[in-house]
C-alpha cells in the first residue's frame, strides 16, 4: 500500500491499514505515539497538534519501515534498539530480554528497602543480567555501591557494557555459567546484596505466551527446564552461604507458580533471618526478599 502524502495523518492511516488486524485501536494509537516520540521527538500533544503537518521524506521512510517491521511481530523495543527501564534508556537487541515492568518493581523494592529496612548495600551482584538493566539502575540510585553483573551470554554482556556507557555508570560484568562448577574466587565473598531475575518460564507455559515474545526474545533468557523449574533459585541460594555477607540481602523475581517452593528452599537452607514473598502490582507473588543471619 502507498501512503497518500507525507502528512502524519496519512502515515497513521497507513498504520491502521498495515497493523489494524494485529493491534486494537488504542494499542495502535499508543504505538504510533511512541514512533512519533522516537523518530520525531514529539510528545503525545505534539503528535495530536501536528497531525496535519508534512514530514520530510527521511522521517516518512523511518516510520514506514517501522510499520513493516511491526507487521512481522518484532517488538517495538527491538525495532528502536532501545527500551525504557526505571527512567533510563537501555540498548536492547535479540540477545537481551526486553526489561519488564515487574523488574522495575524489583529494582524499586530494593531501592525503597534502603528506607524501609535500613539496607545500605555496598557490594551488589546481579545474576543473569541481560541488558544490565538491574545493576545499572541500582548503581544510578545507590551510587556508592560497587555493582557487578553476571551472565552466560557474551552477546548480552556486550549490550550490558554499552549500557554502562549510555548511562554513564561503572558496573563490572563477568561471563559465567551460574549453574556450572565455577571458580568461586571469581565472585567476591563479601556481597551485601544479591539480586536475580533468572530464566523462569516453563516450556509448558510457552503456548500461553505472545508470539512476539516467543519468536523474538532469547529463549536462553526465558526458559528453564521443566524437570527443575527452580534450579537457578536453588543454585543462587546455595551461593549465598559463601558469598553473601552476614545480614546481607537476597532479592529474586519469581515465577508466581513456584514462589512458595523457592521460599521453602530458602527457609530449609537455614541461613536466613527471614524470607518474605512480595506481591507485584497485579497481586501476583512475584518477589522474594530475604536477609541472611
Ligand atoms: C530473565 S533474563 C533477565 C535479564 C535481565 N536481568 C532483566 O531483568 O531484564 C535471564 C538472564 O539470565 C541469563 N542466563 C541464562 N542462563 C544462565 C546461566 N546458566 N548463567 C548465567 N546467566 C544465565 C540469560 O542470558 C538472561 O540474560
Amino acid at each position: 500500500m502507498k501512503i497518500a502524502s507525507n502528512k502524519l495523518s496519512d502515515l497513521y492511516e497507513f498504520y491502521k491499514t498495515e497493523l489494524g488486524s494485529i493491534y486494537d485501536t488504542n494499542e495502535l494509537y499508543a504505538i504510533f505515539e511512541l514512533v512519533c516520540e522516537h523518530y520525531l521527538g514529539y510528545s503525545k500533544t505534539d503528535t495530536r497538534l501536528k497531525f496535519q503537518e508534512n514530514l520530510n521524506q527521511s522521517d516518512v521512510l523511518k516510520i514506514y519501515d517501522t510499520a513493516k517491521a511491526l507487521k512481522t511481530g518484532m517488538p517495538i523495543q527491538y525495532i528502536f534498539g532501545e527500551a525504557d527501564f526505571y527512567n533510563l534508556k537501555f540498548k536492547v537487541n535479540n540477545s537481551t530480554l526486553i526489561p519488564r515492568p515487574e523488574t522495575e518493581e524489583l529494582v524499586d523494592l530494593i531501592i525503597k528497602s534502603q528506607t524501609t529496612d535500613n539496607i545500605a548495600p555496598t557490594t551488589i551482584l546481579d545474576i543473569g543480567t541481560g541488558s544490565g538493566c538491574i545493576p545499572i539502575a541500582l548503581k544510578k540510585n545507590i551510587p556508592n555501591s560497587k555493582v557487578t553483573g553476571i551472565d552466560i551470554s557474551k552477546e548480552a554482556l556486550e549490550v550490558a557494557k554499552s549500557n554502562t556507557v549510555k548511562n554513564n555508570v561503572v558496573v563490572e560484568f563477568i561471563k559465567l555459567d551460574i549453574l556450572s562448577a565455577f571458580d568461586s574466587s571469581l565472585i567476591t565473598h563479601h556481597l551485601s546484596l544479591i539480586v536475580s531475575n533468572p530464566p523462569y518460564v516453563l516450556n509448558s507455559e510457552a503456548k500461553l505466551m505472545d508470539a512476539r515474545v516467543l519468536e523474538h526474545e532469547p529463549h536462553l533468557a526465558l526458559f528453564v527446564k521443566e524437570t527443575d523449574p527452580i534450579i537457578f533459585y536453588k543454585r543462587i541460594i546455595d551461593l549465598c552461604t559463601k558469598h553473601l555477607e552476614e545480614k546481607g540481602y537476597l532479592f529474586f523475581e519469581l515465577n508466581p507458580m513456584y514462589a512458595n517452593d523457592v521460599k521453602k528452599y530458602a527457609n530449609d537452607s537455614k541461613i536466613f533471618n527471614f524470607t518474605e514473598i512480595v506481591k507485584d502490582m497485579s497481586g501476583k507473588e512475584r518477589f522474594l526478599k530475604a536477609q541472611k543471619k
